[in-house]
């Protein structure tokens, strides 16, 4: 497993959002932003989960309920930040569906327009809000955008989640390449299955043991994805370690898509 580090200061001084941060990976990046000394307003349309996380770090954490597919959710939660710590640095896109794991003859209308809608209409939204700000603001800033290593390499039973996170790695490099020039990093973090809330629906079975050894045959560093390894990576690209990565796909999946 993933080790747990001593708390430091690599985002000292650093705003940050993060959506879906009530649950799973953004849960684990929110906390060990907050380990690292940033301030972050974590958001999700769960508020039960939302304020568990935020309540573990009252100095660092502050929840707001939000929901990434409306745009004034977007403004106000941006305003919130500057309100409230003054500047904003770090975006990570994180609040993400699925539809259960079925063949595409099966997956509804409704469904798809979920997925898309939350997948990659909530970042366009979010890129909207939060380039202009950074713009004005003068100083760059991190957007990190949570894709899956099914955006390069779709398998059966997921095909229109895995074509939205298509479109989230490929909206990335743009938006890289577009907000370079105002120093605004962009890049995605591609995480393998995990054992969060969502295993069930990725494999389309129920969470056991059994289930997740079935996955972990062919993964050379036999295990799963641990929320702290997409935390960890998102650390080091809110950081300014990462200040020279910009359109990249940080590929984390214990070497499973060699
Ligand atoms: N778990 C995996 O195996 C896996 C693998 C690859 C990529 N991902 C991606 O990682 C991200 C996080 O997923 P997770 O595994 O932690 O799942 P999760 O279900 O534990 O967390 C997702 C969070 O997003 C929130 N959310 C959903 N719709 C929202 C909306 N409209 N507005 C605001 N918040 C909303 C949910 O309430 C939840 O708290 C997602 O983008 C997912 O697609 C997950």
């Amino acid at each position: 497993m993933t080790k747990t580090l001593a708390p430091g200061a690599r985002l000292e001084g650093k705003v940050a959002i993060v959506t879906g941060g009530g649950s799973g990976f953004g849960a684990a990046i929110s906390r060990r932003f907050g380990q690292e000394g940033a301030k972050v307003i974590l958001t999700d349309i769960n508020v039960e989960g939302g304020l568990k996380v935020a309540a573990e770090n009252p100095h660092n954490l502050v929840f707001q309920q939000m929901d990434v597919t409306k745009a004034e959710d977007w403004k106000t939660v941006m305003s919130l930040a500057f309100e409230k710590f003054g500047r904003l640095d770090i975006l990570v896109n994180n609040a993400g569906t699925t539809y259960r794991n079925k063949p595409t003859e099966e997956v509804t209308e409704a469904e798809y327009e979920r997925v898309f809608n939350v997948n990659v209409k909530g970042i366009f939204l979010g890129a909207q809000e939060l380039m202009a700000r950074l713009i004005q603001q003068g100083q760059g800033g991190s957007m990190i955008n949570i894709s899956s290593t099914g955006a390069a390499r779709p398998r059966p039973g997921l095909v229109w989640y895995n074509a939205s996170k298509g479109a989230v790695s490929n909206a990335t490099k743009g938006l890289a390449a577009e907000y370079g020039k105002h120093n605004i990093r962009v890049n995605t973090v591609c995480p393998l299955l995990s054992g969060t809330g969502l295993f069930s629906m990725f494999t389309g079975m129920e969470d056991t043991p059994e289930n997740r050894e079935k996955f972990i045959g062919n993964v050379p560093l036999g295990r799963l994805t641990d929320p702290d390894d997409i935390a960890n990576m998102c650390l080091y690209l809110a950081s300014d370690e990462g200040s020279f990565v910009n359109g990249t796909e940080m590929i984390v999946d214990g070497g499973k898509c060699i």
